[in-house]
């Protein structure tokens, strides 16, 4: 199985700057409707697109190929977990924000199984 991992951290008061000044522009641009959801019901939305920025990012690091903002969608399960799913490839993300930054890691899986062995594989 080919295993990878992506990591990105995200400064909180440039996410809010960005905010305050491109508004909605921004946030349709990067965010998907239901992520757009979720940070503006919470008291500091800042925080929370900085996580999911950072988590598009981390993505984009793990799969070692670039995407649309919007195809990767950071999504809650009912504990608060979050989850990002692309087709073809298991990923696995942690998001963590505290005062100034936001961090994000992601470990995206391939194949499993089989005969395997190249360079890179585990
Ligand atoms: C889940 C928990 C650990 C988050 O910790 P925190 O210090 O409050 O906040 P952090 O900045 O580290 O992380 C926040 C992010 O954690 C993620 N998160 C929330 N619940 C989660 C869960 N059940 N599992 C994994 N990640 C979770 C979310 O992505 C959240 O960011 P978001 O609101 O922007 O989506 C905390 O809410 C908690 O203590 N929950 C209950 C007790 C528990 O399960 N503790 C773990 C013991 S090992």
């Amino acid at each position: 199985m080919r295993v990878s991992a992506g990591v990105d951290i995200v400064s909180v008061p440039r996410m809010r700057e960005a905010l305050a000044r491109f508004g909605d522009r921004l946030t349709g641009r990067l965010f998907t409707l239901g992520e757009r959801r979720y940070c503006s019901s919470r008291p500091d939305p800042a925080l929370h697109y900085a996580a999911r920025f950072a988590a598009k990012e981390a993505v984009r690091k793990a799969v070692g190929h670039t995407m649309a903002w919007r195809d990767v969608e950071v999504v809650r399960l009912a504990d608060g977990k979050p989850v990002v799913e692309l087709p073809g490839t298991n990923l696995s993300l942690s998001l963590a924000h505290d005062g100034d930054y936001a961090v994000a890691f992601c470990i995206a899986s391939e194949g499993g199984g089989g005969a395997g062995g190249g360079e890179g594989d585990i």
